[in-house]
């Protein structure tokens, strides 16, 4: 593939069913494509649409840019910036070894995108095999400086054949906020039955489809994110290859994720958790395209009020500053057209991404203290997943009279 290419359907990447836009989000850049001022005139944008498949409940976007031009060398998310997300996978890693991993005889661990190494460092530190597949090469160094064994490659069937040969089958597999990012989804699922022991197990979390919905937070779609899951669409795919999916656990990060848990059809018993999720899910309407009207009705609704609301704060002469240049701050900015004129400046604590322009709308992102030693009227919660960190962290934003503007659920000031 060259780096020009769009991964473009007109059926579903998971069962070939025809499959159509609902809704358009516009022209949208790299969401982690941080740039500076001399790249701006070389920007690369596509339209991202997304699409629900009737047949697989599938929701993916139309279009997603090739992987390379969004994984590489220079790849501005780092996992471990959040003390939460650190204190998540601890426990994420605690749970897999005290269920799936205990009495096991000399386990093999892996983790797909295994990005600096936030995960795998709590199997490293207890003595497992492991290993990490984490595409972005500048990442997977942090990762292996840390002495994580971790491999710079796409995950596919080869790949898993080549690792059953070095390391043999994993017992456990995992990946956090991967899944939704690859388009062959069947080429991942199939190269997951490859590496599994018939009675292993993989466990994979995503922002979950019902949360979405619910919540109207649109801006977790975006170029990486070309699926948005539910129970009902993983189940589907997983059932194409021989894996079944055994159990269900939401959970808070990113804003409303969902954790799968897979493993070869037969081999471990279904939690009831499943069905009672899949029912939850067709009683949303997750198995109905009509749900993505109503979605799409609520993002316009969204957009124009969050517009509206900054370009009154602008009029007003308020100073507003985005926290946390998130990915998908990339979606908002561009969707609703926010730019410098709305926004100052994004504060961001990933050196990477300081003193470079956000994607497509052109926003400055400066180090955090730019934003604490001259609070502005207003912040607007990019990082709105992590808004109990946050909060807690910024009381004396508040306490000088700071307001934080907030997007989801719903539009809003809150002090
Ligand atoms: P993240 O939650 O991973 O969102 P996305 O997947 O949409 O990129 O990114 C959080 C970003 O916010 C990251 O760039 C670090 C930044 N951040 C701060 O600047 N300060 C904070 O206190 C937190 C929690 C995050
Ligand atoms: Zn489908």
């Amino acid at each position: 593939m060259t780096k020009n290419d769009l991964n473009s359907v007109r059926n579903c990447r998971v069962c070939d069913a025809p499959i159509e836009a609902f809704m358009s989000f516009g022209q949208q850049p790299i969401a982690n494509g941080f740039l500076t001022s001399a790249q701006v005139a070389d920007e690369y944008f596509y339209e991202m649409k997304p699409a629900f498949c009737a047949r697989c409940c599938m929701f993916q976007i139309m279009d997603q840019p090739a992987a390379e031009r969004m994984f590489h060398g220079e790849y501005a998310f780092f996992s471990s910036t959040s003390r939460y997300m650190q204190a998540h996978f601890a426990k994420f890693a605690k749970e897999a070894m005290e269920t799936v991993l205990a009495g096991r005889a000399d386990p093999f661990v892996v983790e797909l995108g295994s990005n600096d190494g936030i995960m795998l460092g709590n199997f490293k530190e207890k003595g497992f095999r492991h290993l990490g597949v984490e595409p972005s090469s500048n990442v997977a160094d942090v990762a292996r400086a840390k002495g994580i064994n971790s491999i710079s490659e796409f995950f596919s069937p080869a790949l898993a054949e080549r690792i059953v040969a070095q390391h043999g089958h994993a017992d456990f597999m995992s990946a956090a906020n991967v899944m939704c990012h690859i388009p062959d989804i069947n080429g991942i699922a199939a190269g997951v039955k490859t590496l599994l022991k018939p009675d292993g197990v993989f466990m994979f979390e995503d922002p979950y489809l019902g949360a979405m919905v619910e919540k109207t937070s649109y801006d977790q779609i975006y170029d990486e994110h070309v699926f948005i899951f539910s129970a009902l669409s993983v189940q589907n795919v997983f059932a194409r290859h021989g894996l079944e999916l055994v159990d269900v656990a939401p959970q808070i990060t990113h804003g409303g994720s969902m954790r799968y848990t897979i493993s070869p059809k037969g081999a471990r018993p279904v939690s009831d958790c499943v069905a009672k999720q899949l029912a939850w899910e067709r009683g949303q309407g997750l198995d109905n395209p009509a749900t993505c009207d109503r979605f799409r009705a609520n993002c316009e609704a969204s957009r124009d009020q969050l517009l509206t609301l900054l370009e009154k704060l602008r009029q007003e002469g308020k100073r507003v500053v985005g926290y946390g240049a998130t990915s998908k701050s990339t979606t908002v900015t561009n969707y609703c057209g926010i730019g410098p004129q709305h926004v100052e400046f994004i504060s961001d604590t990933t050196p990477i991404k300081q003193g470079k322009l956000s994607p497509g709308a052109h926003i400055p992102v400066k180090p955090y203290a730019a934003f604490a030693d001259n609070y502005p009227d207003y912040a607007l919660l990019f990082a709105w997943n992590h808004a109990a960190e946050i909060r807690e962290k910024e009381t004396s934003f508040t306490a000088a009279g700071g307001k934080w503007i907030v997007y989801v659920p719903k539009v809003g000031i809150e002090s």
